[in-house]
């Protein structure tokens, strides 16, 4: 035995000593637990208390650990050091059954206390909520899409039904209601959301870090986020799944109006374009790509529009691209080339990029990359005036022809 654990506290002295290091413990995990939040982005949802209040618990235990571990390596190293010139071994110790005991007993304690503890907030936070606001929300590589329900009720009586694009017609005949689409999640203060999550590709996460939900998108299922808003603001939504090499671009934001009166003006003024849409085509298509009813922003930059997607081809000056190199490397006209670049885009590629843009098709309003001749037609004449002097360089006439109107 050598001198240094004779000098091991047996006595009452050294237990006073153990309960002086667990009150400090606790204070500095205390310490911890609360100076972490301070990083935290807002707390936008009612479930974010409870969140953060889970977090913090679990702070303070695992921040007393931490100190504990760390002190007492730091103590080790400095008070059983080798004396110069000492080479003998250590002592030899072996098993502590009442050590053992007590370190597999406190943790299995604590372990259990944060299962019914966090699974209280689970509960909590997943309950179905009275008058809950059902959006779609659907991510695709690499953008975030919401779609709300419009009933039908709701069609002015200066609208008549039959001049209505033939995609709300087709849902209004389906459901008695058409949905519309914004790359924006609305939503407005004290009214719970219900969002219904689709991935029409590969698997994606939905993660609001200010409402403090996260919820996998799952190929072939609906996976279900809730979330009552008590902050209005604009926060980031993200995508936290590493779905390809345009991942850390898909990114939304969620819209938080202060009350139902603005978010009820927003809602109006985009079922508006809806009941009015503009006659220009270009004004529409670019209405619809501003939209966020197709997911081009994920991949391309479009500075008219915001988009700063790197995956895909450059959208600025797309228009004169078509005209020149394009046309004389495709033999297409602008309009042809711009058409058959959407309907089937691996059979031209710029070079540089790879064949990963979905194949838009216009027949089945139930295929996931369903894009109907009118919308398309009214993209296609849009990113036609994508030229330095903003004339188009399309002859419309001839496009709709080719698209077969
Ligand atoms: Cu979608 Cu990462």
């Amino acid at each position: 035995m050598s001198a240094e654990t004779n000098k091991r506290p047996t006595n009452n002295n050294g237990y006073i000593w153990i309960v002086a290091a667990f009150v400090l413990l606790v204070f500095g995990g205390f310490v911890i637990s609360e100076a972490t939040p301070l990083l935290f982005p807002t707390q936008g949802s009612a479930e974010s208390r409870q969140v953060d209040d889970l977090f913090k618990f679990m702070l303070v235990i695992g921040g007393a650990i931490f100190l504990l571990v760390q002190g007492l390596l730091v103590y080790s190293v400095i008070r059983f050091r080798a004396k110069p010139g000492d080479t003998s071994d250590g002592p030899p110790i072996h098993g502590n059954a009442t050590l053992e005991l007590v370190w597999t007993a406190i943790p299995s304690v604590i372990v259990l206390v944060l299962v019914i503890y966090s699974y209280n907030v689970w509960i909590s936070n997943t309950a179905a909520k009275d008058n809950e606001q059902v959006v779609q929300g659907i991510g695709r590589r690499f953008a975030w899409s919401f779609t709300y329900e419009v009933p039908e009720t709701a069609i002015p009586d200066d609208v008549s039904v039959s001049d209505l694009s033939p995609t709300v017609q087709t849902q209004l005949e389906a459901k008695n209601s058409f949905t519309i689409t914004s790359n924006e999640l609305h939503t407005y203060v004290g009214r719970p959301v219900k969002v219904l999550l689709n991935t029409e590709d590969n698997q994606h996460a939905f993660w609001i870090p200010a409402m403090r939900i996260k919820q996998d998108l799952l190929a072939g299922r609906t996976t279900e986020a809730r979330f009552t808003p008590i902050e209005a603001g604009n926060y980031p939504i993200v995508c936290a799944e590493l779905c390809g090499d345009g991942h850390g671009a898909m990114r939304a934001e969620i819209v938080v109006h202060p009350d139902e009166e603005t978010y009820l003006a927003w809602f109006n003024d985009t079922a508006n374009t809806v009941f009015y849409p503009p006659e220009d085509p270009v004004e529409r298509g670019r209405q619809i790509l501003a939209s966020g009813a197709y997911p081009c922003s994920g991949c391309h930059t479009l500075s008219d529009l915001g988009w700063q997607g790197v995956t895909g081809p450059n959208l600025n000056g797309v228009g004169d691209r078509a005209d020149s190199v394009r046309a004389a490397a495709t033999g297409e006209t602008p309009e042809e080339y711009l058409h058959r670049s959407i309907y089937f885009p691996s059979e031209y590629l710029v070079p540089g990029f790879g064949a990963l843009m979905p194949q838009f098709q216009p027949d089945d309003p139930g295929a996931p990359n369903y894009m109907p001749i009118e919308d398309h037609i009214a993209i296609v004449a849009y990113l036609c005036t994508q030229t330095s002097t903003g004339e188009s360089v399309c002859d419309l006439d001839n496009l709709n022809q080719i698209a077969g109107q």
